[in-house]
């Protein structure tokens, strides 16, 4: 192992909470900031949508104040115009191109809910026959693909798998890279719907040292996915209708959720003109972590970790605890400050779902134990933490036979629907430029080069 170098201790760490406090102790910006040309207050456009909040247009903020707006994180800005998904985080509500998730997951299928994502409208008869057509004909991957997965190590974690093998499809399927060919984009868009879960469960396959299974032109897409996973060849694999129902329901549920962390990686990536497979692993990667798309399998271990309902409250005064940086995973999210409708239906999915399978799991006595105690407690109350579409999304895929470890990378073949539906949308608005944000910076002010003698 090559020595690592440290940091040396006089590299200066200024404290963010100094820079915050330097800049809030100075003056407070008012809202009518003057003119540099003009020596008048700035007059800034305020945009209205369908629905949900206005905005205020600051596209001129910098030339005419010279000001930058000041937005980590990015809980008050808008990033771009869209139209695929409204959340009221308030109310607790979530629409697919003015669909309600409610009646989507109770009425519709994945498939439908991506051809809706990608065009706008629920499909005739003949326009759903031919998109799942379409998509069914590209659920086959290139023969040289399970060997580049070979390469992997047989533990290797199936997202950082999926990560790998997306950005690779590039060099396999580069005949639908030229995001400025409308044909080129439709198609890039079909093949990484129809292969996302043939790539997942190639994934699985791996990590268990089985053979891959092709994908059958039969089965409609949750059931091919199940085919994929959990078919084996010594014997048939009867496909289980509850356990079909229950992952189409899983992936419509998770299909798409407006400008999230990974659905704004995806976009920022294609700004640039990056083709749809690199923009789509770019996702993959950013859903990853465990306050994104992680936390399903975060949740599950967490509950495993508290593991009896005597342990409850102390987890929850762990998450209560300024100083112990333990969280409730499934708990919290940045625009829900009300339950999730994901959640509410995923609730009910639980019950009906281990009811059907005649399974009973007690992490989902201590989830729902988990769930009644965290609501009454004041912390959660105070600050509005509701769970999330992960928290009971978990005890579900577990009840129909995934690892922990496949949690997110379900999550990512349902997102890749909303993330390519995002992407398509970016790619054909006009007005879409690179992105580039800005910053305050906090560095040194300008200094002269000293020489290495002179230090
Ligand atoms: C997803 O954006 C999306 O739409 C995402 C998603 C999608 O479909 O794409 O919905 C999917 O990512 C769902 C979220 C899954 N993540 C988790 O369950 C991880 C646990 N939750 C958190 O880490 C947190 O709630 C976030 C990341 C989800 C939201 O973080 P925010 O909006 O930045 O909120 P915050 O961290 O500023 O928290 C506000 C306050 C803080 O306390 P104070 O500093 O104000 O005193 O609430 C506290 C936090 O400490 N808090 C929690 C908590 N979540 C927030 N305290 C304990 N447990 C938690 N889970």
């Amino acid at each position: 192992m090559p020595p690592v170098m440290n940091p040396p201790s006089r590299v200066g760490k200024k404290h963010w909470g100094e820079v915050l406090m330097t800049a809030s102790n100075k003056n407070q910006a008012s809202v009518t900031l003057t003119d540099n040309q003009t020596g008048k207050a700035v007059e800034l456009p305020v945009l209205s949508g369908t629905v949900g909040p206005d905005v205020v247009d600051i596209r001129t903020l910098y030339a005419h104040t010279g000001k930058f707006t000041f937005d980590p994180g990015y809980g008050a800005t808008g990033s771009c115009l869209s139209g695929l998904t409204y959340i009221d985080g308030d109310k607790g509500v979530l629409l697919h191109r003015g669909y309600p998730i409610e009646q989507l997951a109770a009425q519709s299928d994945f498939l439908e809910l991506a051809f809706v994502l990608l065009y706008g409208e629920l499909p005739n008869t003949e326009e759903k026959a031919g998109f799942v057509n379409a998509i069914t004909r590209h659920t086959m991957v290139h023969e040289q693909l399970s060997i580049f997965l070979r390469g992997f190590r047989r533990d290797a974690h199936p997202m950082a798998i999926l990560c790998g093998v997306t950005g690779a499809l590039s060099a396999f399927y580069h005949d639908s890279t030229d995001i400025n060919d409308p044909k080129q984009r439709i198609i890039a868009s079909h093949r990484l719907i129809a292969k996302m879960p043939t790539l997942a469960a190639m994934a699985y396959k791996y990590s268990l040292g089985q053979p891959f299974n092709y994908p059958r032109n039969d089965l409609n897409y949750a059931e091919n996915f199940l085919h994929m996973c959990f078919s084996v060849p010594a014997e048939d694999y009867v496909i289980d209708p509850v356990i079909a129902d229950a992952m189409d329901k899983i992936f419509i549920l998770h299909a798409d959720h407006e400008q999230n962390a990974s659905t704004s990686t995806v976009r920022l990536a294609g700004s640039s003109g990056a083709n749809p497979f690199a923009c789509i692993a770019a996702g993959i990667a950013s859903l990853w972590g465990p306050a994104h798309g992680g936390a399903n399998e975060a949740v599950l271990n967490m509950l495993a970790e508290i593991g009896d309902r005597s342990r409850v409250q102390e987890y929850v005064n762990k998450a209560r605890d300024k100083n112990d940086p333990f969280r409730l995973f499934g708990f919290g999210h940045r625009v829900y400050k009300n339950y999730d409708p994901r959640a509410q239906v995923l609730r009910k999915s639980c019950h009906e779902v281990l009811d059907k399978l005649g399974v009973s799991d007690p992490l989902l006595e201590l989830a729902m134990e988990l769930e009644e105690i965290a609501l009454k407690d004041s912390y959660f109350v105070e600050k509005q933490l509701y769970p999330n579409v992960d928290f009971y999304s978990g005890i579900i895929l577990k009840a129909m036979g995934f690892p922990t470890s496949m949690f997110t990378v379900l999550f990512a073949v349902a997102r890749t629907v909303g993330w390519i539906s995002q992407w398509k949308e970016m790619v054909e608005d006009p007005t879409q430029r690179i992105g580039r944000p800005r910053q305050l910076y906090t560095g040194p002010a300008q200094r002269d080069f000293v020489p290495l003698d002179k230090r």
